[in-house]
């Protein structure tokens, strides 16, 4: 029997980056849909749940993605309401590889050193990467604050984290490079998960902080989030910090995404989203 994933994306053009990795984890066959919203929602998860019997529905799986956090959490909800008795397939949530992205730096963060009680920063944390690794890193026992260039999208996107995931994160309003710095003067671990191409601090903003540990960037599109380190950096010393690049730990993102599809196929009662994702990673790391 084919193993089918039915890719169900937010945006109107589904993620390419999506479809491939479902292929290159051995998927038979990836079908895209995009635009869809709760609203729209229903025939696709029929077509899902009642058409193979109950030992085969392990066969078919659900992964939504799309760039926008709040919409893939209201679209992977829907969809498990939808559920009900057996009639369920294995569903997975990693908008803008959200999940797999934060789970892989923040497990690479976790093997250097214990996060508890430590000050971090996700540096432009309002989009689905960064709003993740703040979820992940305040669940490591981490005091966790998220900057943004404004302070409401800040302060919005730290509520959506703590409601979900019962846990405190506080808002920076961060304009610059130089404000980050500001912000980033107390703070032991820095994640940094701003837009591709755009840099969040010079190397001068952070070399000689003597509070700084780790850092870890998500942004593998020159120029990077972090001057001075290196989008290969794998838990390499600069000026007495271990840094993790976006490729550095890109690596385990793409393995953890592989083995996230892969674990679909297992059941068809497999729910996927930050906290079992997260504890796959850092077993992987
Ligand atoms: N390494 C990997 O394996 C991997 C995998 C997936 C994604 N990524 C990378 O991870 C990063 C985060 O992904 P994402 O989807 O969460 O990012 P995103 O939503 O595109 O952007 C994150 C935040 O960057 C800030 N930003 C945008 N333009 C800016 C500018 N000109 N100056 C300062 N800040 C700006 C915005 O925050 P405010 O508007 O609130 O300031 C935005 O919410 C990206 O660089 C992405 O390419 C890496």
């Amino acid at each position: 029997m084919k193993k089918l994933l039915f890719q169900f994306d937010t945006d109107t053009m589904p993620s390419v980056f999506d479809t491939v990795v479902a292929y290159d984890a051995g998927v038979d066959h990836v079908i895209a849909y995009g635009g869809l919203t709760p609203d729209t929602i229903k025939p696709q998860v029929e077509g899902c749940i009642f058409t193979r019997a109950p030992k085969d529905k392990k066969n078919t799986a659900i992964f939504v993605g799309g760039s926008q956090m709040s919409s893939g959490e209201l679209l992977f909800n829907s969809i498990q309401q939808q559920f009900f008795a057996n009639f369920r397939v294995s569903i997975m949530l990693d908008s803008n590889g959200s999940n797999t992205t934060a789970a892989a730096g923040v497990a690479k963060l976790t093997c250097s050193d214990s996060l508890k009680n430590k000050n971090a920063v996700v540096l432009a944390g309002t989009g689905p990467v960064g709003q993740r690794a703040a979820a992940m890193l305040a669940q490591e026992g981490a005091h966790v604050a998220i900057t943004s260039r404004s302070f409401d999208k800040a302060q919005k996107a730290c509520q959506a984290i703590n409601n979900r995931f019962n846990v405190t994160v506080s808002p920076i309003e961060a304009p610059d490079n130089i404000a980050r710095a500001k912000a980033i003067a107390q703070t032991h671990i820095i994640f940094a998960a701003g837009a591709a191409n755009i840099q969040l601090l010079e190397e001068a903003h952070w070399k000689d902080n003597p509070n700084l540990e780790l850092i870890a960037d998500a942004n593998a599109s020159p120029p990077i989030g972090i001057g001075g380190t290196d989008m290969m950096d794998r838990g390499i010393n600069r000026h007495g910090k271990i840094i993790w690049g976006g490729i550095g730990f890109g690596t385990l993102k793409l393995a953890l995404h592989k083995a996230c599809i892969n674990q679909l196929f297992e059941s068809n009662n497999q729910v996927l989203d930050a906290e079992e994702i997260f504890r796959l990673a850092k077993s992987m790391a």
